[in-house]
């Protein structure tokens, strides 16, 4: 018996996403608390997002987004041997959203878990199956980022409740052997960091081992604005370190949708030109791990990503918690 003969890479073969047909406007939010749709779009971008049914877990958004990426790909639940889903609203406590979404696709063979990352949870989760990837113990795997921040917000509290809305988008990794070349599809590098120091910043006030509860996302938005762009710079500066690229290069950078002025900013500093940066934060507002495949599904659906682009995506989360990963499309 040999180990894998040549190094393995993780190709995008597959992409998938859903979103609960409720749509909630920032008028219809200045009807319940005060706020306005003129100071929700100055302060953030956001126009609208969309609430998941009474009833539809982060689950079944995740199943449905697993199958559009499964039916892209042209392959079955059989076809699948790893499934992670980055999530911090899980169905339940236990068991994990992922077996859950596992049981639901028919799925019996593989694993199936969570990681839970909160907004940077599908990057961390993309690095983790590209890591198994390319190890060889699996051949291909649905990464999943399925939220619904609905259910965890305070929506008496105007300063959180205007910004997150539920959703999720699946990707499929196939492991494929590679020349080593950074001309060839597939993802190029990974970058995970966090720092646990900076919890009270943006956290949940309640949990199973703390309060009992399940709590409700607080968040002091100044702080966190304060830290985001420094933090989404350093893991794209790493990316560019590691495979010798910069902004130039890019095609597109698909950043973490929590707040426009954020993506602008962080897309300045890094001097990536305004035209490549997908944005869809006015229509999704902040679905945490379920950002960036559901920017990613918009963006290669209209025609704007296309195979051999190279492609930023990059987050950053409570936590804190950032990561950036960089794929040739
Ligand atoms: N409508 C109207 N007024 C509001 C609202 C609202 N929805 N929310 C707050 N205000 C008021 C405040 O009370 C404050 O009033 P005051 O001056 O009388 O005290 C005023 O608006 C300014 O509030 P600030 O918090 O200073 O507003 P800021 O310009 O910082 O914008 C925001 C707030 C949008 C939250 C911004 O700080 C931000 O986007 N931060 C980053 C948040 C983020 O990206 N979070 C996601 C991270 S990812 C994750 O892991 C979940």
């Amino acid at each position: 018996m040999t180990l894998s003969p040549r190094p393995l890479r993780s190709v995008v073969v597959g992409l998938g996403s859903y979103l609960p047909s409720r749509i909630l406007t920032n008028e219809e939010l200045a009807a319940t608390v005060d706020t306005s749709d003129e100071w929700i779009t100055q302060r953030t971008g956001i126009k609208e997002r969309h609430i998941a049914a009474p009833g539809e877990t982060t689950s079944m958004l995740g199943e449905k987004a697993a199958r559009a990426a499964l039916a892209d790909a042209g392959l079955g639940p059989e076809d699948i041997d790893l499934v992670i889903v980055g999530t911090s609203t899980p169905d339940y406590t236990f068991p994990s959203t992922a077996t859950q979404i596992q049981a639901a696709l028919g799925m019996t063979r593989g694993a199936a878990f969570d990681l839970q990352a909160v907004c940077s949870g599908f990057v961390f989760a993309l690095a983790t199956a590209e890591k198994f990837l390319r190890s060889g113990s699996h051949k291909r795997a649905l990464v999943i980022g399925a939220e619904t921040f609905s259910r965890i917000l305070d929506w008496n509290d105007r300063t959180t409740c205007v910004l997150f809305g539920d959703g999720a988008g699946a990707m499929v990794l196939e492991a494929r052997e590679s020349e080593g070349s950074l001309t060839e599809r597939g993802i190029l590098t990974t970058h995970l960091r966090s720092d646990g120091r900076h919890r009270a910043k943006l956290h949940v006030d309640g949990g199973p081992s703390s309060t009992g509860t399940v709590g409700h996302l607080r968040m002091e938005g100044k702080e966190v604005f304060r830290f985001a762009v420094g933090m989404v710079t350093d893991v794209v500066t790493d990316a560019f370190a590691a495979t010798g690229f910069t902004a130039a290069d890019l095609s597109w950078f698909v950043p973490h949708q929590a707040n426009r002025r954020i993506i602008d900013m962080s897309a300045a500093k890094l001097g990536i030109a305004p035209e490549k940066v997908v944005a869809t934060v006015h229509l999704h507002g902040n679905t945490s791990a379920a950002s960036i495949p559901l920017a990613l599904s918009v963006a290669r659906d209209d025609g704007r990503i296309e195979r051999d682009d190279l492609v930023m995506l990059e987050a950053v989360g409570g936590g804190f918690t950032w990561g950036s990963a960089l794929i040739r499309w």
